[in-house]
Order: structure tokens, then sequence, then C-alpha cells
């Protein structure tokens, strides 16, 4: 089985090409209907697929682990997860969330994608963003044929990159204000960005998406949509969705 969370499409993606004739499941998705106990065959792996964010992991990813219950008799549990250039212990933040539950990692792989966060720095030109795609495919094949032969291989996180990690992303994933999403004349109050948001933190009031600071996990999934604006920051910015992820 393997789980995945995805505000753009690499993890999507890479959770696809990952997939043999196992389910993918939606982190998000089971827990908005709070179904998180799954049963797994005798002998499956248990993946986790999902992005880096500020060198830890989403904390809808950390909620999913909290909720998560796995039944039966699963041998061989990896996590891939997906960044920009800078994973720093992202890893180490999982593991240390799985090992709460009892659960345990065998392997953690990461993959270079391009950056989707467009709020902050420039985004890579597009025939950079293309050749980064291009070059995660034979890395992605490579994790597939590492999970069906049920490698071990655990990263040796530095001291320095472990401290970075906790010390940073408390402060990151504290600092996300929601107050400068509008949407500006070009909006038809569709409600498409309100259904696609993974965690409900947009609600249409009056015909026109609201975000709520308290769910907004800036997965950028929202920003798919041209009419969304970020203050003045993302104005002639292009966004980011993988190429198969529908506009
Ligand atoms: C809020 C946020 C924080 C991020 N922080 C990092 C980071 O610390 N290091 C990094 O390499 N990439 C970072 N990224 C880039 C994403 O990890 C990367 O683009 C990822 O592949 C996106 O996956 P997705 O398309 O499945 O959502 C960040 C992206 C977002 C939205």
């Amino acid at each position: 089985m393997i789980f995945y969370f995805s505000g753009t499409g690499n993890s999507l993606h890479v959770a696809e090409v990952l997939q043999s004739d196992e389910q993918i499941v939606d982190m998000a998705e089971a827990l908005r209907r709070r179904r998180c106990g799954f049963h797994i065959r005798a002998g499956e792996a248990v993946g986790l697929v999902c992005p880096v964010y500020y060198s830890g992991v989403p904390k809808l990813v950390l909620e999913f682990i909290r909720h998560l219950h796995l039944k039966d008799d699963y041998t061989y549990t990896y996590l891939v997860l997906t960044h920009g250039g800078g994973p720093g212990a992202a890893g180490a933040m999982v593991e240390h969330e799985l090992k709460k539950k009892g659960y345990h990692l065998d392997a953690i792989y990461d993959v270079k994608m391009p950056a989707n966060y467009v709020m902050v720095g420039q985004p890579a030109a597009q025939e950079e963003e293309d050749q980064r795609i291009l070059d995660a495919e034979p890395v992605i094949r490579d994790i597939r044929e590492a999970v069906l032969e049920r490698r071990f291989d655990l990263p040796d996180y530095s001291p320095v990159s472990r401290a970075l990690t906790w010390s940073m992303y408390p402060l990151c994933d504290r600092y996300m204000p929601t107050k400068k999403f509008y949407t500006d004349d070009s909006c038809i109050g569709c409600g498409v960005c309100a259904k696609r948001c993974p965690v409900d933190a947009i609600t249409m009031v009056d015909g026109r998406p609201v975000w709520q600071k308290n769910h907004c996990i800036r997965c950028m999934s929202c920003l798919r949509c041209n009419a969304i604006q970020y203050g003045n920051i993302i104005k002639d910015k292009r966004r980011y969705r993988y190429h198969e992820v529908k506009e």
C-alpha cells in the first residue's frame, strides 16, 4: 500500500511510478473521511510519499501518521520525499513520528523535483524545470527497484541537519499568514479552489474564496488558478504544477 500527499503533483507522480498492484491512498482524503485504519496483505510493503516542507514534512502528513492504524502482516516500510534540492532531515521527522506509534522505517529515499514554493524565490526557467523532471525519472525507477528488492537504506543525518530541521520547521510552520490570499477580477467564483484544498482551508463567502489561517498548510494547490494572488508576491510568477495535473 502506498500513502501519499501531494499539493502540486510531484509526489503523486512518484507514487504512481512506484505502484505495482497495490492500492494508492491519498492521506488528505483518508483524514477527511476519518478512515486511517488499513489492512495490509501479508508481505506487502507500506510506502509513504510526500513533499519536504521547511526541511520537515507537511503537518498533514504528521497528522495522518498520528491517526494511522495498520493491521496485519506488513514487512517493509519506506518513505520517499520529493523536494526542490534541500530535504534536510525531513526523513528523521517522519521516522520519529512513526516510532511514537510503534512503527518503523526500513528505507528513506528522496527525489529532487521542481520546487513549487512560488512565494519564496523565483521559479526556475521552464527548460530547467523540464530537465529536473527528466533527471528524476531514473532516480524514481531506481527507488522502485530498491523497494521491490526490499532494500534497507536509512540515511545517517548529521547533527547539524537534524538541528536545522527541528529548529527551523516550527518557526516556518507557525508563520503562515493567509490574509494576503485574494482573488483578482478574473475570479468567476466557481469554487474549484475550495473543493480542491486538501485541508478544507478555503470557504466560499459571497461567491469568493476566503482562506482560514488555522487550516492552510501552503501546499500551493489552490495557486493552480491564476485568479488567486498572494499580496503582490506571485503576480508575475509562473505557478508550478506537475504537467500531468489538471489545471
Ligand atoms: C511550504 C513549502 C515548503 C517547502 N520547503 C522545502 C524545503 O525545505 N526544501 C526543499 O528542498 N523543498 C521545499 N519545498 C519544495 C517542495 O518540497 C517540492 O517542490 C515538492 O516536490 C512538491 O511536491 P508536491 O508537488 O507533491 O506537492 C517546499 C514547498 C512548499 C510548498
